[in-house]
């Protein structure tokens, strides 16, 4: 079986993490990489192989097997139409866009096409979650509180709210797709932000939002972010079950209930690492094990914003399951 030839579109960050973690399978290429500023597609390329391209178009004309879509939340949406068109299974980073409709467009043209996708969320490979989801068994979770305090990440487009989302939608995601595996689907957010955006140039969001979240199941919860601070404080899920508590962060499980309380370690690095493993596995056809397809991340995109949605307009969003979140203004009920 020939190699997997893979191709990048962004060579920022995240496409240089995912470019060492891809270059070290031995079964994967780097074929190409795009940028929209060429040097750092041409710096990417020079360190961990392949060719820096003009375009998109000029990339997938170079046979790929696969691409990584890892632009920044506000450009998503050509790159992905391209890669769509093009049939080529596609990674695409979180948040998969900055709003919802992008989001909705692809994911339908990607049902459409029946393409294989999976999104960025690793943390759904952490080694501790099936531990975590053990040890509920069938208690009913009553109380979530999920966190992510934390600095304002050194990218430019990060503070402004049309380009990153905000700081719920670009970070605490990875929480918010959690706190849906562990405890079930969110119905109703109500939100606050503070108004007050961090002291960085241009910057429009709140530096700290707090919501507070009902799941169909009976439990409710709340989800803080914040990028007040200058490191990175803490991020992660608290959950409470009758007579159990667990908290999960990237590091690991700490649990107590009847027995006491332990701490199962877990490695951020390896999640990062079996996020792009299953990938591939599964555009070789040799695995199946992608936990996030778009369709997936969909769901928490919508969870996501409406978080954002909610802060931002005062009022209370209801989610209907599989359908577009409703606005109500605050106090109003409407029949789901
Ligand atoms: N899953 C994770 O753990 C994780 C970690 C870091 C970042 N991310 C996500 O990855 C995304 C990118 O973050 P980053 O840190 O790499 O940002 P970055 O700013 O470092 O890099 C983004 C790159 O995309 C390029 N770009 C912008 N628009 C483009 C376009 N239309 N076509 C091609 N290239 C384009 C920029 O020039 C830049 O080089 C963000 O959504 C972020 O949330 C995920």
């Amino acid at each position: 079986m020939r190699n997997c030839r893979v191709g990048l579109v962004g060579a920022g960050g995240v496409a240089q993490r995912h470019a060492r973690v891809l270059a070290g399978f031995d079964d994967v290429e780097l074929v190409g990489v795009t940028d929209v500023a060429p040097e750092a597609a041409s710096a990417l390329a020079a360190q961990h192989g392949g060719r820096a391209c003009a375009d998109v178009a000029e990339l997938l004309a170079t046979e790929l097997d696969a691409v990584y879509v890892c632009v920044p939340p506000f450009a998503h949406g050509p790159a992905e139409e391209a890669v769509i068109e093009a049939g080529v299974p596609m990674f695409v980073e979180k948040p998969v866009a900055v709003d919802l409709s992008t989001a909705e467009r692809i994911a339908d043209l990607v049902a459409r096409r029946g393409l294989r996708t999976a999104v960025g969320h690793h943390w759904r490979y952490l080694s501790v979650l099936d531990q975590a989801r053990d040890l509920l068994g069938d208690r009913p979770v009553r109380m979530v509180s999920g966190a992510w305090l934390d600095k304002v990440p050194p990218v430019a487009w990060w503070s402004r709210r049309d380009r990153s989302g905000g700081p719920v939608v670009e970070q605490a995601a990875h929480v918010l797709d959690l706190i849906r595996v562990l405890a079930g689907e969110v119905t109703e957010v109500t939100s606050y932000g503070n108004g007050t955006p961090p002291p960085v140039d241009g910057a429009d969001i709140d530096s700290v939002t707090t919501a507070a979240l009902r799941f169909a199941d009976g439990a409710v919860g709340t989800l803080s972010a914040a990028c007040v601070l200058g490191w990175k404080h803490r991020a992660g899920l608290e959950i409470l079950a009758d007579g159990l508590a667990l908290a999960i962060t990237e590091d690991g499980l700490s649990i107590r209930d009847a027995d006491g309380e332990r701490h199962l370690p877990a490695d951020p690095e390896a999640a990062r690492v079996a996020v792009d493993r299953a990938f591939v596995d599964a555009v070789r056809g040799i695995g199946d094990d992608v936990r996030v397809p778009y369709a997936e991340a969909l769901a928490t995109q919508r969870l996501a914003l409406a978080v954002a949605d909610s802060a931002r307009t005062g009022t209370t969003v209801r989610l209907a399951t599989a359908t577009a979140p409703t606005v109500l203004a605050t106090g109003v009920t409407v029949d789901a």
